[in-house]
């Protein structure tokens, strides 16, 4: 007999291309894809930001409105549900000016509190409003931690009662906490709920991941070793003891990339797109463009490192400072494409004013030069301090970009570090959280790409070889999905 199709909601804070900020927008786009190729029903449900563009929001039809109750106090708030669809995928947007018409998805805690409480109940809302039931509610981050206790509180015994929660965790450094009666007045949920198992973090605060994650019926996260880390003290940010009493239904699946998105051989982002078989020189065209457009020395033999990130402590950025110019030397050049804390903005616009021709630092959000970087550079750094999964070193490997990486989360599961007895590995990799070592680790690429062209060259083609798609990991939603609806 077939399996049964499965409906899953996906319900999040960001997804591109609506909005992204980082690699969770990413996810929130690319997996329910690849689950619609394997024959679930999707529907993506995130708020109606006022910064979605107006091209989006022109192709949205409006499907209902209804009043529903929010606070302590019963206060009522509108929800609207804007519809549209996008190669298979029903995206539903929350709809509230009061909460989502601000500049940013993220505008301080403050604010995010009360959005995302209204967000999460009203997205569960939403779906007994369509009388779209799914099999599972796919939760991400703690924007919508709350929907797995809403799922089994207030909305027990409504029709969307009946489905599963799953959780995932893209990131613990964000939890979503605050003053105890900030969010019992805001989520309007019991009581008792505010007790050390749910949200109670201390005396005075409460913590809305940490709720949702003893409701859920699954929690997972975005790459096994992250999964682990999480149970520890230095990596699980004050809730590594909650995460191990809950161990038996936490998992890792590693993410993947969407290849029709990061596809070098059809992006009209490069002047000179590539697959397996014209990378080498297709690389080095790309390089003199991006070059040129930088301001940079135009010259395809320097060794081109690339950093695209957001600039926060998380991503080891204190490291690349620390030894900034040891890597830097007369035959390499350094590109920064990122935003983020000022102390790094500066830090690396000051070092773009000392090497000028050498080192770029461009501080903005910028998706083309994104996909221009990538495309171009010989290596990426990603040296991060943790790092959930990961998607940059990711997009590297697909696009012949050589990742240098630190072994944590989903970069040590996803970065095979070079081997050069086997003539192995994808990228270069350091342990310790040490700025000599990642000197270390950028030394040595250098040192193959400059001394070693050919065991470089062959590496760059193990990259682009290499399966960083969706489709293993979507397999492995799939089977958690039909694990925890086994019975239902
Ligand atoms: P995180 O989610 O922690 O930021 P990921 O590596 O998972 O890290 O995802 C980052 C995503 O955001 C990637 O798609 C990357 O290309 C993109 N990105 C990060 N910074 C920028 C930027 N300044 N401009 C364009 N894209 C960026
Ligand atoms: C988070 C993590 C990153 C991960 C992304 C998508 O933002 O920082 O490591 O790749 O979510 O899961």
């Amino acid at each position: 007999m077939p399996d049964k199709k499965l409906n899953i909601a996906f319900i999040g804070s960001e997804c591109y291309p609506f909005v992204k900020t980082g690699g969770l927008g990413d996810v929130m786009y690319a997996l329910p894809r690849a689950l619609t190729r394997l024959g679930c029903g999707v529907r993506v449900l995130m708020p109606m930001y006022n910064c979605i563009p107006q091209k989006f929001k022109d192709g949205m039809t409006y499907r209902g409105s209804f009043m529903m109750d929010q606070c302590q106090d019963g206060r009522q708030f509108y929800v609207g549900i804007m519809e549209t669809e996008l190669d298979g995928v029903i995206y539903d947007f929350i709809d509230n000016k009061e909460f989502f018409d601000w500049g940013n998805p993220y505008t301080g805690l403050w604010e995010d509190i009360p959005k995302y409480c209204y967000f999460s109940k009203a997205a569960l809302a939403a779906l007994n409003y369509l009388e779209w039931i799914p099999d599972v509610v796919h939760c991400h981050d703690w924007q919508a931690g709350l929907v797995p206790v809403y799922l089994r509180t207030r909305f027990a015994g409504t029709p969307i009662g009946a489905a599963r929660s799953v959780l995932t965790i893209h990131n613990l450094r964000f939890q979503g906490i605050c003053g105890i009666q900030h969010l019992k007045y805001w989520s309007g949920l019991p009581d008792y709920l505010f007790d050390y198992p749910v949200f109670k973090q201390n005396e005075d605060e409460a913590n809305m991941f940490k709720g949702g994650l003893a409701y859920a019926d699954r929690v997972t996260t975005v790459s096994e070793t992250y999964a682990r880390e999480i149970q520890t003290g230095f990596y699980g940010e004050g809730l590594d003891g909650h995460l191990y009493y809950h161990r038996a239904k936490l998992s890792g699946i590693v993410n993947g990339i969407d290849v029709e998105q990061w596809d070098s051989a059809a992006d009209k982002l490069l002047v000179a797109p590539y697959d397996a078989s014209n990378v080498l020189q297709a690389k080095r065209e790309n390089k003199r463009a991006l070059q040129d457009q930088l301001g940079l020395e135009i010259d395809d033999g320097k060794f081109v490192i690339g950093l695209i990130s957001r600039l926060t402590d998380q991503k080891g950025l204190d490291l690349v400072n620390a030894v900034f110019p040891e890597l830097l030397d007369e035959n390499t050049q350094i590109v920064i494409l990122g935003t983020g804390d000022p102390r790094y903005e500066g830090a690396f616009r000051y070092y773009e004013s000392v090497n000028k021709g050498q080192v770029c630092a461009f501080i903005s959000y910028n998706e083309a030069l994104a996909h221009r970087i990538y495309a171009s550079s010989d290596a990426l750094l990603v040296p991060s301090l943790f790092e959930p999964c990961g998607l940059t070193q990711l997009i590297a490997m697909r696009y012949g970009t050589v990742p240098v990486v630190r072994e944590t989360g989903g970069l040590k599961d996803t970065v095979a570090p070079y081997d050069i007895t086997t003539d192995g590995g994808n990228g270069f990799t350091f342990d310790r959280y040490e700025a000599g070592l990642l000197s270390d680790a950028v030394h040595r690429a250098r040192d193959v790409y400059t001394n070693d062209r050919p065991a470089w060259d062959r590496m760059v083609l193990r990259d682009m070889a290499k399966d960083v798609s969706w489709t293993v990991s979507a397999e492995k939603y799939l089977d958690l999905y039909r694990e925890v609806t086994e019975g239902k």
